[in-house]
């Protein structure tokens, strides 16, 4: 079986076709995965604009899904359902993939299946690895999100902690701002960050100890907090009057980069070892950062843990992994009825 995947949930209208392989330990192969960036439209304003993002889903989501099922081989009466991002995500430009999603399922009497954004992001480990080694622990790691999930069964999500505060991509994302790197962030202090001195800057760690008030049916000793690393590096950058050398600011991007992936990874492993997985993962945006990668490696190597990553396209936001999540729960007999409305903090459960 086929299945159309649709996600416009932040600033990429995406569209893809994933295919069932009938191979139980790599289930999902990737047929065609068509991705229009925002990103130029975006980079002008320093952050992502809701109102320009939902309109420009508006005007690419046609010739996306188009060329999707083109690169595929595909006619709409070979697939066997549509499946789309419901949320968490920018609420106008959820309503651009739902209501396409809803129409397009419609029109050719298809099943449409409702997908979380980060059972997208965890179910990508499986489409580029093949089943994990259960039970896993996955940090997706995002601008929207910093979250740890125990998979204990193949398709069951339990949530064990999130950030408090900003999201890691986030916290890139506003450090790159107030060094004037530009945005998106994330790429540009991991080019930096290569060529400078990842001690020169004390940076605080945050650790959190205690539930948060919030939400305390979590522990909360797993939780991340980025807001007082990232008001400690606008602090330093304001202490200096002069503009900064490139080196400088080298140093700087390489001390924000090593507390941020040293708590990333800290974490990561502490719930792989409390929950006795037998596999860890990191999927999300910031997945692709150099030093995440290298340390997650060097890491399970240590510990002897398997270890998964998305491959670099798979790892930012893109229709693949959610049309493989949407395969997922299809056969486990979970529909969405034509009632479906896009929710912008949709609970993964
Ligand atoms: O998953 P994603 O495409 O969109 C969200 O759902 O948020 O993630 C985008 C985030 C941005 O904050 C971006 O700065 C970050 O991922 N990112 C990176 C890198 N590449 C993208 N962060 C650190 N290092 C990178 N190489
Ligand atoms: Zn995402």
């Amino acid at each position: 079986m086929r299945i159309l995947g649709i996600e416009t949930s932040c600033d990429e209208t995406s569209a893809a076709v994933v295919e069932e392989t009938g191979d139980a330990a790599k289930p999902w192969a990737i047929r065609s995965n068509v991705i229009a960036s925002q990103v130029p439209i975006h980079r002008e304003w320093g952050g992502v604009v809701p109102e320009l993002a939902s309109r420009q889903h508006i005007r690419d989501i046609c010739g996306v899904v188009d060329r999707a099922l083109d690169e595929a081989g595909t006619g709409w009466t070979d697939l066997g359902a549509v499946a789309v991002t419901q949320g968490p995500g920018l609420v106008g430009s959820l309503l651009v993939g739902v209501s396409f999603a809803k129409a397009a399922a419609a029109a050719a009497a298809l099943p449409l299946v409702a997908v979380h954004h980060l059972a997208g992001h965890i179910e990508s480990l499986v489409l580029q690895n093949g089943e994990l080694p259960l039970p896993s622990v996955v940090l997706v790691v995002s601008g929207g999100h910093t979250s740890l999930y125990l998979v204990e069964r193949a398709g069951a999500y339990r949530l064990l902690s999130r950030t408090r505060d900003d999201a890691a991509g986030e916290a890139y994302d506003k450090v790159a701002k107030l060094l004037g790197l530009g945005y998106p962030g994330g790429p540009a202090i991991d080019r930096l960050a290569t060529r400078g001195n990842d001690r020169a800057v004390a940076l605080p760690t945050t650790r959190l100890t205690h539930a948060d008030r919030n939400a305390p049916e979590l522990k909360g000793d797993l939780d991340f907090s980025f807001s007082g690393l990232k008001t400690a590096v606008l602090r330093y950058v304001r202490a200096h009057e002069s503009p900064m050398s490139e080196g400088e600011l080298a140093d700087i991007a390489a001390s924000f980069q090593r507390v941020v992936v040293t708590s990333l990874i800290e974490r990561l492993f502490d719930a792989a070892r409390r929950y006795g997985a037998k596999s860890v993962g990191i999927a999300g945006g910031v997945s692709a950062n150099s030093r995440l990668r290298a340390e997650l490696k060097e890491r399970g190597e240590r510990r002897e843990m398997p270890t998964f990553l998305p491959s670099l396209s798979l790892s930012t936001d893109n229709a693949a992994m959610i049309a493989a999540a949407g395969l997922r729960k299809f056969r486990a007999g979970v529909t969405a009825s034509f009632e479906l409305n896009a929710d912008a903090a949709l609970p993964l459960a």
